[in-house]
């Protein structure tokens, strides 16, 4: 149960100054009844109206997406599809964002949030939360350039990056995992081992594992899953 002037700014409806007018005014229902008093107790599912329009009620969501190739991660983009017209309905009412960003013919693990604190944690450079790669690149990644990664490699524009743990699993085949998140940070680092990328996919966030999660598939994380990226 929640008040119900906290409901409605939380909503982005009204302020509670401007919930306590309306209410006044019989302009606030709650289940077809008008609600007098901003301060009144509402249950989860009780169906809200203001001037007779339902209010969407803001819930804390963090989800998860298989982004495929040949989507941007933006919000708004004039050129291109965005990661924002895969998400369903309820999502985008809930208005989450994308914590982060995967380049256009990047595919794999996108987390969206509405909660402002998350967003910042997992964005912040200072979180240092270790993402893993999935790699298919030309060339060999020898002995020494998995040593050169746990070093830190040094792109060819000079910027050290921090100590990086690659894994072979192939030819032309690798894992990364990196604790940053600069601008095309994984192709760069392979470019500057001498390794063209042809394929790329973030295949696991902290403790938040892809899966079997199909293409363009959005789930929402557990309790436990998001305490953990939290
Ligand atoms: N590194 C890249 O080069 N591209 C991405 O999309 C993510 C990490």
């Amino acid at each position: 149960m929640e008040r119900l002037d906290k409901i409605l700014s939380e909503a982005g409806v009204c302020s509670r100054k401007d919930c306590a007018r309306l209410a006044r005014r019989g302009l606030i229902t709650v289940d077809g009844l008008a609600v007098k008093n901003p301060a009144d107790k509402i249950g989860e599912n009780a169906k809200i109206e203001v001037d007779g329009e339902q209010v969407v009620r803001r819930r804390e969501v963090v989800c998860i997406m298989n982004k495929p190739a040949g989507f941007v991660t933006s919000t708004e983009d004039d050129r291109s599809r965005t990661v924002m017209e895969l998400l369903p309905e309820e999502m985008l009412r809930q208005k989450v964002v994308p914590a982060g960003r995967l380049d256009k013919d990047t595919e794999g693990l996108l987390v969206f949030t509405n909660n402002g604190e998350l967003l910042h944690r997992l964005i912040s450079p200072k979180s240092e939360i270790p993402k893993t790669y999935y790699v298919e690149h030309e060339g060999t990644i020898t002995d020494a350039s998995i040593r050169t990664a746990a070093q830190g490699v040094e792109l060819k524009d000079g910027t050290v990056c921090k100590s990086a743990k690659i894994e072979r699993l192939g030819e032309g085949r690798s894992t990364i995992t990196i604790t940053e998140g600069m601008y095309h940070q994984v192709k760069r680092m392979f470019a500057a081992l001498g390794c063209h990328v042809t394929y790329l996919k973030r295949i696991q966030i902290g403790n938040v594992n892809l899966g079997d999660l199909q293409s363009s598939q959005v789930r929402e994380l557990s309790e436990e899953e998001r305490n953990a990226l939290f």
